[in-house]
């Protein structure tokens, strides 16, 4: 059972609903036709406003597997997006042709918009929210390496790669650091490093962590290596003035000196950071990761389309007692839509700062 109407942000389900997740994905894997009709005639809209491969494709085949069907918007610029339309018109139409939306988009918090858009009887799932969160590439995460491993818990973890905008990696560590005894090492190139935001929740929470700039220092010591690319379309690499050192990137020589079981993790697409001759060693696991994403968003489509009680819109608290200034989050969705008003989650309020509804972002009170 599900207790959240949508699936925008993974730290809201508890973790005995993301083991069901997973636990479903896995026996959808092992038996699939058992499946084939559960959602016949159930209708899903992906609306990709951001490139996507595997997210967009996993997820519609994931309902044809299901026995579903699909409508789809991909190109801001072939739809009425184009001709001036708010992105909150526009999901609350496609809204009301769907029982599902996914959606991905480059602004942080549109997901959450988009759960206070649309109208009730339609679900939101976040297929990425800019540098934000990627939940369901985390649900596919955990399902792959529940299948390799065969535990989510007591882990050494390596993530690696672009760990300031890269929004897989915010999404995996919030999960695998709310699983007991798992330890993570944070390899980043100088400057690309966990947003402080994270870093400051993880020490509240005593989660163990360390950080390098080096993976051959400390690739010996890991259980699981989550690989991630540079996010060069949220950032000005030519501004970078000090460039990208290499010793991030993983090649069959670095992987020499790593343990037998390594469970190495890719969300893809690689760029440059993992040497296509590391594919043919056991431990690369990204392109099993990447078919694992139809399996944990079927499992997800049915747990969200098979609630008892249809999906709701929630509604943006009210702007009572809020400091009307602008969220200091250049990226989040407020600064793309000029009709929509800032808002601030109530729970939080009191004290010297406050979060923001859509993106979430902690700011001082003025
Ligand atoms: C990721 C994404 O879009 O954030 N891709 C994916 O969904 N598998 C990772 C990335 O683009 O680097």
């Amino acid at each position: 059972m599900m207790n959240v109407p949508h699936f925008v942000d993974q730290s809201e389900c508890s973790v005995s609903e993301l083991n069901d997740l997973v636990a479903l994905a896995l026996t959808i894997e092992d038996c699939p036709a058992d499946y084939q009709d559960r959602l016949r005639h159930r209708v899903m809209a992906t609306v990709f406003l951001e490139p996507s491969t595997r997210t967009q494709l996993s997820f519609q085949t994931a309902m044809l597997r299901l026995g579903g069907q699909y409508i789809t918007m991909n190109d801001p610029q072939t739809s009425s997006l184009a001709k001036g339309e708010s992105l909150m018109d526009t999901l609350r139409v496609v809204g009301s042709y769907a029982d599902v939306m996914v959606l991905r988009h480059p602004c942080e918090g549109a997901a959450r918009l988009a759960t206070s858009c649309v109208p009730s009887g339609c679900a939101v799932i976040n297929a990425g929210d800019g540098g934000h969160l990627h939940p369901t590439q985390t649900l596919t995460d955990l399902a792959t390496l529940m299948r390799v491993k065969g535990r989510l818990s007591g882990l050494t973890i390596g993530l690696c790669g672009d760990l300031k905008y890269g929004r897989t990696v915010h999404s995996l560590i919030k999960t695998m650091s709310r699983y007991p005894d798992n330890q993570f090492v944070l390899i980043a190139p100088p400057g690309l490093g966990l947003p402080a935001d994270l870093l400051a929740s993880l020490k509240d929470q005593g989660v163990t962590f360390t950080k390098t700039t080096s993976l051959s220092e400390v690739i010996s010591e890991l259980d699981l290596l989550y690989m991630t690319r540079l996010q060069t379309e949220r950032f000005d690499l030519t501004q970078r003035g000090e460039g990208i050192p290499s010793d991030w990137f993983l090649t069959p020589k670095t992987l020499q000196q790593a343990s037998a079981d390594l469970c190495v993790m890719h969300p893809l697409p690689r760029v440059h950071e993992i040497d296509p001759d590391v594919d043919a060693d056991p431990r690369a696991t990204y392109f099993q990761q990447a078919s694992m994403g139809v399996y944990a968003r079927m499992a997800l489509l049915l747990r969200l389309l098979e609630r008892p009680t249809p999906a709701s819109p929630v509604e943006i608290p009210p702007q009572v007692g809020t400091p009307q200034a602008p969220c200091q989050n250049p990226h989040c969705i407020t600064h793309q839509q000029p009709t929509l008003k800032n808002a601030y989650r109530p729970e939080i309020e009191s004290g010297d700062s406050f979060v923001c509804f859509f993106c979430d972002q902690r700011q001082p009170r003025q």
